[in-house]
C-alpha cells in the first residue's frame, strides 16, 4: 500500500463514519501570529475546538500539512523530518455518547475507530495487532488517571501492553494557551523480529531505541491552558486526534526508517544519483531530503528566504542542504533537480502544486548561488576563529550579517569542533540591529506618502490595487518588497521568481481596469494591529507596527477587493482613476520584480 493509498483510506474511513473531509491549510497560518507555521493538524481548528461552530459540522477528518523545526538535529535518524502530513479525525464539541451519524463522539468511538482504523484489512491498514503498544495518561493534580481510556483500550489489546505514564508524553497542547487535554497514544514495533510482550521500562527503552515508533495520537481535548497552567475545563469536549503519515507509511510498509517509505525513497534514490552513484554518508543524504521537501512545500505556500521568520526558516533549510550536499559530494546547483520528485509525491493531493517546479527550483538555485558566493569566506573566517577557541557573540553575528551562516549552523560547526557560541551576546546583538531596522520601517510607515499631489494620490491607491491583482494572478508568492511613485509614475517590487508573461501582464491591468470601472469605494479604519492581521490585511508582517494601525479597503461587501495596512493618504473612489497600463516588467534582485505603471 502506498502513501496515496494510505491518505485516501484514512479520509474514507472517517467519512463513512459520518466526518466532513476538509483540505489542509496552507502551512503559513492564517490569522494566528503566535507560529510561523501550523505546526499540527489541530492548529487551523482552534477556534472550533474552543467552541465556535464549524460551518462542516461536528465530525471532520483530514490530512494536514505541518512543519516542526525544533527536532532539526534529529533529522537524519529513523523517524525525524521537519515537513510531515497529519491525518486527523475531529469530534467538536463532544458528548459522552456518539448518537447519531453527525453528532460529536468521545473516548469510545475515538478509541475504537483508531483501533479499526490501523487493524482493519478492509478498510484500514491491517497492522498487525500484536505490534501495537498504548500509552495512556496517569493522571496529575490538574486531571484524574486516565482508567476510562484504559478501560476501553483493554477491549482491543492486551492489558500487558497499555501503559500508564506521565504528564510530559501524555498530556497534549499546543502552547502555553488554549485547548488542552490528556491523550492516549499508539506505537508499533517495527522492528524485524517484533518485540513481544514488554515491561514498562523495556517498552520505554525499546521507545529510545526508536524500535517503537508512534503512529497516532489520541488526545482527549477537555481543559484549557492559559500562560502555561492548566485554568479549568472547556464548556465543550473534543477529540483530536494526528497520526504522522510518514511514520504510519513506514509502518505499513515495514520499513524501520521513513527514508524507505515510497514518500522518501524516489528522492533518496535521485540524490544518489546526483551524487555520484553512492551515498557516502546516509545522515547527509536524508538531511538534504528532508529539507528540500520542507523548502518546496514552503515555497509553494508563498514563503521565500530571508532572513526574518518564516523566511529565516526557510533559508536555514537551504543553508544546511547546500552543506550537506557538499558532504555528499552533489555538485553545485543540482539541488534544483530533487524539486520535480517532491511536487509529483503532492500533486493532486494539496493545492497549488501544479506547474511550480520551475518557480521552486529557481528559488532553490538562488538561495544555493546567495549562500555559495559568501560560504567559503565565512567557513574560512569561523575556522580561523574556532583555531582560537570559542565564538564570541560579535563574531557570530558577524557570520550572520556578513556571510549569510545562520546562526544555528555557527554552533552546529562549533559544536563538530568542540567548542561553543555565545548565543547570549549574540541575540543581544541580533536586537540592536532589529532595533534599528524596526525604527526604519516604522519611519517608512508613519511618514506615508511624501509626494501628497492629486497625481501621487491617485498612483498609491493604484499601488493597492497592483499588488492584490498581483496575488491574484501569480499567486501568494507575491509581495510587496519595495514602492516608490511620483506624479508621473507608480514603481512596485514585489517577490516573483519569473519574468511575467504577456498574457499575466494583461490579466493584471484588466483585473486593475475592471475595479476601476466599479467605482469602489475606497474607506479607512483604525484598528488594533492583531484585529488587522485577523482580519487578513496585508502588510509588513515581520515588521513592528504600533498598537493602531490604519487599515485601507478598497470595495465593501461582496465587491471588498484590497485590504493592506498603510498610512495613506489615498483617493476616495477608484472611478477617478482613469486607466491603467503596465509600462515596463524587469527583475530588480533575485527573486524581485519591479512593474512601472501609468494612469492615462
Ligand atoms: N494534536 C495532537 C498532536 O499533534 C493530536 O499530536
Amino acid at each position: 500500500m502506498d502513501s496515496r493509498e494510505i491518505r485516501t483510506r484514512f479520509l474514507k474511513f472517517f467519512e463513512k463514519r459520518g466526518h466532513a473531509v476538509i483540505p489542509s491549510t496552507s502551512l503559513v497560518p492564517e490569522n494566528d501570529p503566535s507560529v510561523l507555521f501550523n505546526t499540527a493538524g489541530m492548529q487551523p481548528l482552534v477556534p472550533y475546538l474552543m467552541g465556535t461552530p464549524h460551518p462542516r459540522g461536528a465530525r471532520l477528518v483530514n490530512s494536514q500539512k505541518c512543519v516542526r523545526t525544533q527536532d532539526i538535529d534529529e533529522v537524519g535518524d529513523k523517524t525525524h523530518d521537519t515537513f510531515f502530513e497529519m491525518l486527523g479525525n475531529w469530534s467538536l464539541g463532544a458528548s459522552e455518547k456518539s448518537g447519531d451519524l453527525g453528532a460529536s463522539y468521545f473516548k469510545e468511538d475515538a478509541i475504537k475507530w483508531s483501533y479499526e482504523f490501523l487493524t482493519s484489512k478492509e478498510e484500514g491498514l491491517g497492522l498487525d495487532r500484536a505490534r501495537l503498544y498504548i500509552t495512556v495518561f496517569e493522571g496529575n493534580d490538574d486531571a484524574p488517571c486516565d482508567n476510562e481510556a484504559f478501560e476501553i483500550w483493554k477491549k482491543y489489546v492486551p492489558e500487558s501492553r497499555i501503559y500508564f505514564m506521565s504528564t510530559k508524553s501524555n498530556w497534549w497542547s499546543p502552547g502555553d494557551n488554549g485547548p488542552c487535554g490528556p491523550d492516549s497514544e499508539m506505537f508499533y514495533d517495527v522492528t524485524q523480529k517484533g518485540l513481544g510482550d514488554l515491561s514498562k521500562e523495556e517498552y520505554m527503552k525499546a521507545d529510545d531505541r526508536q524500535d517503537v515508533v508512534e503512529i497516532w495520537n489520541d488526545v482527549f481535548m477537555e481543559y484549557e491552558k492559559k500562560d502555561g497552567k492548566v485554568v479549568g475545563k472547556l464548556a465543550k469536549k473534543n477529540v483530536d486526534t494526528g497520526s504522522g503519515l510518514e511514520r504510519v507509511v513506514m509502518a505499513v510498509q515495514g520499513k524501520d526508517n521513513v527514508f524507505d517509505t515510497d514518500l522518501f525513497a524516489p528522492l533518496m534514490q535521485k540524490i544518489k544519483d546526483i551524487a555520484g552513484g553512492e551515498i557516502k554518508d546516509i545522515r547527509a543524504a536524508r538531511i538534504v531530503a528532508d529539507h528540500i521537501r520542507t523548502s518546496v512545500m514552503m515555497i509553494a505556500d508563498g514563503v521565500l528566504p530571508s532572513n526574518t521568520d518564516r523566511g529565516y526558516i526557510l533559508r536555514r533549510l537551504l543553508r544546511r542542504a547546500v552543506r550537506y550536499a557538499d558532504v555528499l559530494g552533489i555538485p553545485h546547483n543540482m539541488l534544483a533537480e530533487l524539486v520535480p520528485i517532491v511536487v509529483e509525491k503532492y500533486k493532486g493531493i494539496y493545492d497549488n502544486m501544479a506547474d511550480i517546479n520551475g518557480i521552486i527550483a529557481k528559488e532553490i538555485m538562488d538561495e544555493e548561488n546567495k549562500f555559495r558566493k559568501t560560504l567559503e569566506r565565512g567557513l574560512k573566517e569561523l575556522t580561523h576563529i574556532l583555531k582560537k577557541g570559542k565564538v564570541s557573540g560579535i563574531d557570530a553575528f558577524t557570520l550572520f550579517s556578513t556571510y549569510g551562516f545562520p546562526i544555528e549552523m555557527t554552533e552546529e560547526i562549533a559544536t563538530e569542533e568542540g567548542e561553543t557560541v555565545n548565543r547570549a551576546e549574540y541575540n543581544d546583538e541580533l536586537k540592536k540591529h532589529q532595533e534599528l531596522s524596526r525604527r526604519g520601517a516604522e519611519q517608512k510607515f508613519k511618514g506615508g506618502l511624501a509626494d501628497t499631489s492629486e497625481m501621487a494620490v491617485k498612483y498609491h491607491t493604484a499601488t493597492h490595487l497592483l499588488h492584490q491583482a498581483l496575488r491574484q494572478v501569480l499567486g501568494d508568492t507575491v509581495l510587496q518588497k519595495g514602492s516608490n511613485i511620483t506624479d508621473e509614475r507608480l514603481r512596485f517590487d514585489f517577490s516573483y521568481a519569473e519574468k511575467m508573461t504577456d498574457e499575466q501582464k494583461k490579466a493584471v491591468e484588466d483585473i486593475i481596469n475592471t475595479k476601476i470601472a466599479e467605482a469602489l469605494p475606497v474607506n479607512y479604519e483604525d484598528v488594533p494591529i492583531e484585529e488587522a492581521r485577523r482580519r487578513g490585511a496585508m502588510g509588513l508582517f515581520g515588521d513592528k507596527y504600533e498598537e493602531m494601525v490604519r487599515v485601507y479597503q478598497i470595495g465593501e461587501g461582496d465587491h471588498k477587493f484590497s485590504l493592506e495596512i498603510c498610512g495613506g493618504p489615498h483617493i476616495s473612489n477608484t472611478s477617478e482613476l482613469g486607466h491603467f497600463s503596465i509600462k515596463k516588467e524587469e527583475s530588480v534582485a533575485q527573486g524581485i520584480r519591479r512593474i512601472k505603471a501609468v494612469l492615462t
